[in-house]
């Protein structure tokens, strides 16, 4: 009994190692070209769980590819979070692209055989994008660990310093790259999301700027919903042996446990965590993957190991805290409903979507829920969220509001955010809040990554 189990083991062992080497994707750098082909036939392979779509082109006309795997890739349905990773943004950082592609290699092939990631396919929409700068990245003549000319687009624009920003006017030309992205961002229901880059080894989570109330004159540039960020960041960086540690890059910052606020490390502005957050109602943390920017291919295998359980475990966060429908009275989902959490108000009020959804990532605990339709008193109502609530599944609660609908007194068009910058109006907005010199240095020699 016991000898025939164990040689059905080693005959499953067996199959599975050979299986991989009939359909695997090689540990090489993929160029546009061998991108869009594997992605091609992933989304023919694989048609009933994947939708292939480009979200627009680069200056030079390539197409910026995003391959969407869930039970219903084509479009968002009601209850099911959507959730996504970007790389590449920085094109001479080339980690993340590679280690997307292998993730998207290992949903697919794994889809209905491992429970785990069945069960996340079966309850999640990720939208995958391995290079948001495919130009920069075709650009890169010389692959080098520091910085190199592809780090910006064809037009010489860092694309993470090309976002709107909450916290200083950053008057730069928006790159095609970043309009793209921006117009991504308002057609589907993000929940939450990581920006793979290289050239350190860290979690960094936002805000990535600040002023003196977001905590910037004590060196860090915190949100409201700094818990969840913080456990955010270690849940990825603690299944990553390097990246625990902290200290694994010569010449770089230790990060205790491999996680940092995003100001405390450097400040930025225009970048596309804080501009998600604050304006995308999807929670972005950016990841550093490698020490070393552009590693030899050789190296891959060893990276897609030490980040294959984090990018797992991170995705199943977008079933964290509470989801839900907000209805009135005989029924009918109220969109444009602002729906936050007391003590956790964010700078644009998040929002139900067209559905009268609305999803808001919380940690075990308990919480005041403030809804409220613009022209009506608002609704508050306590919710506990327990421990070990999320088995792919956040706490389900609808609300029904006790009035009809106010659809046609409402704002149901794109509800956008006010001013820019909107913490103009604080005191004491100075460049003396930053570590300028610091800043200087850095830009001086080249030596930024996120
Ligand atoms: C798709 O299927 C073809 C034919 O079965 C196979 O050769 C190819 O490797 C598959 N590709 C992927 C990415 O699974
Ligand atoms: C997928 O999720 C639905 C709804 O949550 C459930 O009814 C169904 O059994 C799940 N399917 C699999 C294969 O887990
Ligand atoms: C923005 O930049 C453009 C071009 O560099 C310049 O002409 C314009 O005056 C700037 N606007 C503001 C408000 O700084
Ligand atoms: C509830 O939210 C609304 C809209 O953001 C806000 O105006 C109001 O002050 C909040 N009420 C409480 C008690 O937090
Ligand atoms: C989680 O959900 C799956 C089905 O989606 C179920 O098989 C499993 O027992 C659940 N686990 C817990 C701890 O509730
Ligand atoms: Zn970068």
């Amino acid at each position: 009994m016991r000898a025939w189990a164990l040689n059905m083991d080693f005959a499953r062992l067996w199959l599975g190692l050979l299986l991989p080497l009939v359909a695997a994707l090689d540990f090489s750098y993929h160029h546009q070209e061998a991108l869009e082909a594997f992605l091609k036939r992933v989304a023919q392979n694989y048609s009933s769980i994947t939708h292939l779509h480009s979200i627009g082109k680069s200056v030079r006309g390539r197409n910026l590819w995003v391959l969407v795997v869930g039970r219903f890739p084509k479009e968002h349905r009601v209850g099911i979070p959507d959730f996504k990773y970007v790389a590449n943004m920085h094109g001479d950082e080339t980690v993340g692209r590679e280690l997307l592609l292998h993730l998207i290699d290992y949903l697919v092939t794994n889809h209905g055989k491992d429970p785990e990631i069945t069960n996340l396919i079966n309850s999640t929409r990720i939208h995958i994008m391995p290079s948001m700068n495919p130009d920069g990245f075709e650009a890169v003549k010389n692959p080098d660990c520091f910085y190199s000319n592809g780090r910006e687009n064809f037009n010489q624009y860092d694309l993470n310093r090309n976002f709107p920003d909450a916290f200083e006017y950053n008057n730069v030309s928006r790159q095609p790259e970043t309009v793209a992205v921006m117009k991504w961002l308002k057609t589907e229901t993000f929940v939450l999301s990581a920006n793979l880059h290289g050239g350190a080894l860290v979690a960094s989570y936002p805000f990535d700027n600040g002023v003196p109330a977001t905590g910037a004159l004590l060196s860090r540039s915190v949100t409201p919903d700094d818990d969840v960020f913080q456990y955010l960041a270690n849940i990825y960086a603690s299944r990553n042996p390097n990246m625990k540690k902290g200290d694994q890059c010569e010449n770089k910052l230790n990060f205790p446990n491999g996680v940092t606020n995003g100001y405390s490390w450097y400040p930025l502005h225009g970048g596309m965590q804080d501009y998600n957050y604050i304006w995308a109602q999807c929670f972005e943390i950016t990841l550093e993957l490698s020490c070393c920017k552009y590693p030899p291919e050789e190296e891959l295998p060893s990276f897609w190991n030490y980040n294959k359980a984090s990018l797992i475990e991170y995705m199943k966060q977008v079933h964290l805290g509470m989801k839900g429908q907000v209805f009135d009275i005989d029924g009918n989902p109220l969109p444009n409903v602002i729906v936050e959490v007391q003590d956790r108000k964010h700078i644009c009020p998040y929002r139900t979507n067209k559905f009268g959804e609305y999803y808001l990532l919380l940690l075990p605990g308990s919480y005041t829920i403030n809804i409220t339709v613009p022209g009506h008193e608002p609704y508050l109502t306590k919710v506990v969220i327990p421990e070990k609530s999320q088995n792919f599944s956040a706490l389900k609660k609808d609300f029904q509001l006790s009035f009809r609908g106010q659809l046609d007194s409402t704002q149901v068009s794109d509800p956008s955010c006010p001013l820019i910058p909107l913490y103009k109006n604080f005191p004491s907005h100075s460049a003396a809040t930053k570590p300028s010199l610091f800043l200087f240095l850095m830009t001086l020699l080249n030596i930024f990554s996120k």
